[in-house]
């Protein structure tokens, strides 16, 4: 059989840190935003950690990397991407001097990546804005937010420049527009913040974002910076040229962030953005300077589409973005409506934009999942289901390489079960390797191989061509 991938394509899988490591307030790690959310990205911000935060313990990887690193090379990794928790260099996030002991965790799990020739991908700042810069300056909305996550991003690049060649700025950059705490760090409640202030924000992360490239490709010319967002793509509900043309600004609504990274400036259709929402962006001079450092890649993740209409009606959450369901599709359990071909759609829409190297660093599906006893009586999770989700995208992204897009790899979401970002739950599962844990905090924290385990092993050994 033939593969459409192409050599070196770089399969793998995708984690965040604050979903998998636990040892919240180990070795002098401050607390981040998500110590303070036990229920997810709706639910409420507690005074301190509580014990029914699955994250304060996660699964364990902060003493188990070994083990589990030691299983994605038994698939055949070629890339695992992480995220490094910003308040365990800089435990405050506002700290002059980074904390070591955060450092050398790090160091021990690229090594580990590195010892079975994985390549690490990381994400500077995925949903874990340090809680003190939450509770004294807001967040992004203010402006010195940029010199904290300079200092922290340089202190990234130059620690690890031997060992790390692929950065994402920001986890889902876009999801700020409705998850304004967990993604950007601003205790301003939602409803209570205002337009100009949100795309304030923003814009203090564009720059940050663009202002980090530069500074990577410094110090060390060879690494690759990507930007990274939270693709969804919208259909009109109806050929209704009004359902086209909002269909088309809520497309925007998300396209502005990938833009901006990837050319450098606002898009025309911003100005009339700004304008309408009585927005008045403060943008200092050498912002437009800074801004003019672009990506070398576009990375996203990819779950679902939605409809959208020029209608009056109720929107659900869609990932972390609200949407109109569509009635064409079926969804997963968790109401995620499941459309292989958007991710083709999603693929060619964005190459034809930008004619940038994109990266697929996260899709899944989340379900749940029954340990069982397979004939020869090993434990393991029977996992058909997942198989054919991935299996359906996939084959989409092999159209897309035949159409012509440039794809550097594919990461799927969760390569082992964690604690879910909306929801915060263990029940909810992605993984390749089944984690003995529960909603209710209890198990062994044992881990065991699913059957899409052994499937993911053969696509990535036979380089797609099982598929
Ligand atoms: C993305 C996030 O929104 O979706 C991940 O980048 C998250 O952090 C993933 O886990 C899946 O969402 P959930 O809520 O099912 O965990």
């Amino acid at each position: 059989m033939i593969s459409a991938f192409p050599e070196g394509f770089l399969w793998g899988g995708a984690t965040a840190a604050n979903q998998l490591e636990g040892a919240y307030n180990e070795d002098g790690k401050g607390l981040s935003v998500q110590d303070v959310t036990p229920k997810g990205i709706a639910g409420p911000i507690t005074e301190m950690p509580t014990e029914d935060n699955l994250k304060c313990i996660g699964i364990d990887f902060y003493h188990r990397y070994k083990e589990d690193i030691q299983l994605f090379a038994e698939m055949g990794f070629k890339m695992l991407r992480i995220s490094v928790a910003w308040s365990r260099i800089f435990p405050n996030g506002d700290d002059t001097e980074p904390n070591e002991k955060g450092l050398a965790f790090y160091d021990g799990v690229f090594d580990e990546c590195l010892k079975y020739g994985i390549e690490p991908m990381v994400t500077i700042s995925h949903y874990e804005t340090p809680l003190h810069l939450a509770k004294t300056y807001d967040g992004w909305k203010s402006r010195k937010m940029i010199d904290f996550y300079v200092r922290y991003a340089t202190t990234l690049f130059e620690r690890y420049k031997d060992k790390v060649t692929y950065w994402l700025t920001f986890n889902e950059i876009n999801s700020i527009l409705h998850a304004p705490f967990i993604s950007g760090g601003i205790l301003t409640p939602k409803a209570q913040l205002s337009k100009q202030d949100l795309y304030q924000a923003i814009h203090h992360e564009l720059v940050a974002s663009a202002k980090v490239t530069e500074i990577a490709h410094q110090i060390n010319p060879k690494f690759k910076v990507g930007c990274m967002v939270l693709a969804l793509p919208v259909y009109p509900m109806t050929p209704s040229p009004d359902d086209m043309i909002q269909t088309l600004a809520l497309d925007r609504s998300n396209l502005l962030f990938s833009d901006v990274h990837v050319r450098g400036a606002y898009p025309a259709y911003a100005k009339r953005l700004f304008k309408e929402n009585g927005i008045e962006l403060e943008i200092l001079p050498e912002d437009t300077t800074v801004l003019k450092n672009t990506v070398d890649f576009v990375s996203f993740s990819y779950y679902m589409s939605i409809c959208e209409t020029s209608k009056d009606v109720e929107r659900d959450i869609a990932n972390i973005l609200p949407g109109v369901p569509n009635p064409l599709l079926k969804a997963s359990e968790w109401g995620w409506q499941i459309d292989p071909k958007g991710l083709r759609y999603v693929l060619n829409t964005l190459y034809d934009r930008y004619q940038k190297p994109l990266f697929i660093v996260e899709n899944g599906l989340g379900a749940i999942d029954e340990l069982v006893q397979d004939e020869q009586g090993a434990y393991t999770v029977k996992d058909d289901y997942r198989i054919a989700y991935l299996n359906d995208h996939l084959v989409q992204v092999e159209e897309a390489l035949k159409d012509g897009v440039d794809v550097l790899g594919y990461t799927s979401w969760g390569c082992i079960d964690l604690v879910s970002a909306s929801t915060a739950e263990m029940k909810k599962r992605y993984g390749y390797i089944y984690v003995d844990r529960h909603n209710d905090g209890t198990g062994t924290l044992k881990r065991y191989r699913k059957q899409s385990f052994y499937w993911y092993k053969d696509i990535i050994a036979s380089n797609g061509a099982s598929l």
